[in-house]
């Protein structure tokens, strides 16, 4: 059967990604483990560009949000507080014929009744619930006493330490609590790259107000998530804010979009932004006997606040970056002959190398040295590439395949061979229109870091 372009399209996004270094199947020799992933020297960067330029939003930039950093391991009353012990489940069907493990939603609807998606077989049990969580034991005995889970979210984290992180903060509602780290969940069915994974990050922004000010809060927070995503090069027409039906939410939500984004495979949430009421805060406040109230030093009222949460996933935020990036045009050779160019055009802020620097031949020494100065000199401002063998327009592709934004050369006009003038100049290439310019070596920082950001 013929793949779809789109299907296509993924396939080669997921050959690029283990080609070019971006993402590897954890535990690879040993035939990988479903569901996890590694990234290797550039999704790491990519990844931590899109994390830093989140924590530079979300709490460098404001006055009303701190961070914190908590544990992955807690203590297994926050799970049962949370609900998650007793209700953090996902249907699952059992195919008594190929003996897949399905979650009910990937079941195919007939006419004749229900299908495996595996083996088309009918023979499937009811769906019952299955926690997703992930159990371990902590300390020397395995048992009941022992037990607790890796944490599914990292937003439980915050509200156990909201008491402690307010006294030290000081800080005056509305304000929020940032936090980034590792999620688990045993999902089903691990599916489309890492867009489904066992082990994953969350960006997570508990964001504590006054009941009254939800549902404001809830609209300004969707505007602020979306304008994020379209300032790391997302466009706004191909994110949605899905208004999630009544039924589908939390029965303690006040109102729920999801941030979707049109990927190869389809639309799929990227963010959820969750207006949560007091439940959380409550919760964590009757199960551990431990007031959770915020004094009001003007009204001189003590409640429970109400939080508005953006809970964003890293890795398929990276996903929808790479999908969104991955572009072929058609570019002339070495010899003018048109060939198909494969361009991953990143937006500057998060691509994962800034710039190249290449000496147009590597057996010219003063060539050589001029582009490793260049280096020094962009080094401590931005991740700078060195690169001198091969051919400089190869040299140009292999950059373009990895979506470096600016390429710069050296040549014998930068010694200032053929015209005085041009000493100490160098050709700066951009990615994407593969314009050259000349500008002046001493320039370069400046130039470069106002093209990225
Ligand atoms: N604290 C709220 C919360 O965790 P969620 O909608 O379950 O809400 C938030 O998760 C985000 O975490 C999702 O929008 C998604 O980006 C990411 N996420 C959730 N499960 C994931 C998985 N199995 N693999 C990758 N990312 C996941």
């Amino acid at each position: 059967m013929n793949k779809s372009p789109d299907a296509q399209r993924m396939e080669k996004i997921v050959s690029l990604c283990k080609r070019r270094g971006f993402i590897f199947q954890s535990s690879e020799i040993y035939g990988g483990l479903s569901g996890c992933w590694d990234y290797g020297p550039l999704g790491v960067e990519l990844k931590r560009n899109l994390k830093n330029y989140w924590w530079h939003v979300i709490v460098h930039e404001r006055d009303d949000v701190v961070g914190m950093d908590g544990s992955i391991l807690m203590n297994r009353a926050v799970w049962k507080a949370s609900g998650h012990e007793d209700t953090f489940t996902d249907p699952m069907v059992d195919c008594r014929s190929c003996k897949a493990r399905l979650r009910a939603d990937q079941v195919i609807e007939k006419k004749g009744g229900r299908q495996c998606p595996n083996c088309g077989g009918k023979d499937l049990t009811e769906p019952r619930p299955f926690n997703l969580m992930f159990k371990t034991y902590v300390g020397a005995t395995e048992d009941e006493s022992s037990l607790t889970y890796l944490r599914p979210e990292t937003a439980q984290a915050i509200f156990v330490q909201f008491k402690n992180i307010l006294e030290v903060s000081r800080k005056k509602l509305p304000f929020g609590i940032a936090q980034i780290g590792k999620a688990f969940r045993n999902e089903i069915n691990p599916r489309n790259f890492t867009f489904r994974s066992r082990e994953f990050e969350q960006m997570e922004l508990e964001y504590f107000c006054r009941a009254e000010e939800g549902t404001k809060l809830l609209d300004y927070w969707l505007e602020e998530r979306l304008k994020f995503y379209e300032n790391i090069g997302i466009p706004r027409e191909k994110l949605h804010a899905r208004k999630v039906p009544d039924e589908e939410s939390a029965f303690y939500s006040k109102g729920t979009y999801d941030i979707e984004y049109d990927f190869p495979f389809g639309r799929q949430e990227l963010e959820g932004v969750a207006y949560r009421t007091d439940y959380d805060l409550s919760q964590h406040q009757n199960a551990s006997g431990k007031s959770l109230e915020y004094f009001d030093e003007e009204t001189k009222q003590r409640f429970v606040p109400h939080v508005v949460e953006p809970s964003a996933g890293v890795d398929r935020a990276v996903l929808a970056l790479i999908c969104e990036a991955y572009s072929e045009d058609e570019a002339p050779d070495e010899k003018g002959k048109m060939e198909t160019r494969l361009v991953l055009r990143f937006h500057p802020r998060i691509a994962p190398i800034k710039c190249a620097v290449f000496p147009l031949l590597k057996n010219k020494e003063p060539l050589v040295a001029k582009a490793k100065e260049i280096v020094d000199l962009l080094r401590p401002h931005m991740n700078v590439f060195y690169d001198e063998s091969g051919a400089i327009g190869r040299r140009y592709r292999r950059q373009d395949e990895i979506g470096t934004p600016f390429g710069v050369t050296v040549d014998f006009e930068t010694l200032g061979e053929k015209d005085a003038a041009l000493r100490d100049t160098v050709t700066l290439r951009e990615r994407d229109s593969m314009k050259q310019e000349r500008v002046p070596v001493k320039d370069l920082p400046r130039i470069l870091l106002s093209r990225i950001s």
